[in-house]
């Protein structure tokens, strides 16, 4: 992929930027815009994105995954977080897995979040925008995020975002069409075949991550021996 990358000193959300950057839409390429500083960054659902002016990396990247039909999206959200944990564990000291369906998390705190809007035109997907947030540089988080945690924290060193975004990229060229892309997603799941304690409408419950299906459901087996499966949002993780 030949990516066109703008970089922007301030804009309300980079996700939102290029949904109305209309003359990219009807360009063919892909594009990635980088923004310093979000003043209305979003995070999934209604949670913002915290960043701090010039201490991190958010951007968002506008593709056109032809070959991937809609039935099959979940492959993109497993493509990008697979590329995030191969490109940060060349920078980090610890391994970096995936909190389902698409967190990246190290030492139990999230380093990373995605935010993926697809648009959809019969079994294609017209485009797919993916907004990242990772937080290389930033020291002290304020808001009410539940475990942030930066590269910085992690190494004690400030990182170069504009050679730790290349990086990524160049990463994420590859993983698209690895064979070994859902084995590795997978095997990089954050508490898998692990009990632990979750909730869902019911209430909370205790069970252990057996699999992820290729629509993405998350596949659990609860400490009576139940099968549970759940679509995004269904379940929560309950972290202390
Ligand atoms: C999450 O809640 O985990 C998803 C966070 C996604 C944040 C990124 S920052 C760049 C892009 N622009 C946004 O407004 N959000 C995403």
């Amino acid at each position: 992929m030949e990516w066109n990358i703008t970089h922007i000193d301030e804009t309300d959300s980079t996700n939102r930027w290029l949904r109305d950057a209309e003359e990219l839409h009807i360009r063919d390429g892909s594009f990635c815009v980088v923004a310093d500083y979000q003043t209305a960054g979003r995070g999934c659902g209604t949670n913002s994105w915290e960043s701090e002016r010039g201490q991190n990396l958010t951007f968002s990247l506008l593709i056109h995954p032809e070959e991937v039909p809609a039935n099959q999206q979940f492959h993109i959200t497993e493509a990008v977080s697979v590329a995030l944990c191969q490109t940060l564990e060349k920078y980090l000291p610890y391994p970096v897995s995936i909190k389902w369906p698409n967190d990246i998390y190290v030492n139990g705190r999230k380093i990373c979040g995605i935010l993926t809007e697809n648009r959809l035109q019969g079994t294609c997907i017209k485009d797919s925008i993916i907004g990242i947030g990772l937080n290389v540089n930033q020291m002290e988080f304020v808001s009410d995020a539940p475990n942030p945690v930066s590269m910085r924290q992690l190494t004690g060193e400030s990182i170069d975002r504009e050679a730790l975004l290349h990086a990524f990229l160049k990463r994420l060229d590859r993983v698209f069409s690895a064979e070994t892309l859902c084995l590795e997603y997978r095997n990089r799941l954050f508490q898998r075949m692990i009990q632990c304690e979750y909730s869902d409408k019911d209430g909370h419950f205790t069970a252990t991550i057996v699999d992820v299906e290729p629509d993405g459901h998350l596949i659990m087996r609860d400490s009576e021996g139940r099968e549970r499966r759940y679509a995004f949002k269904e379940v929560q993780f309950v972290l202390r």
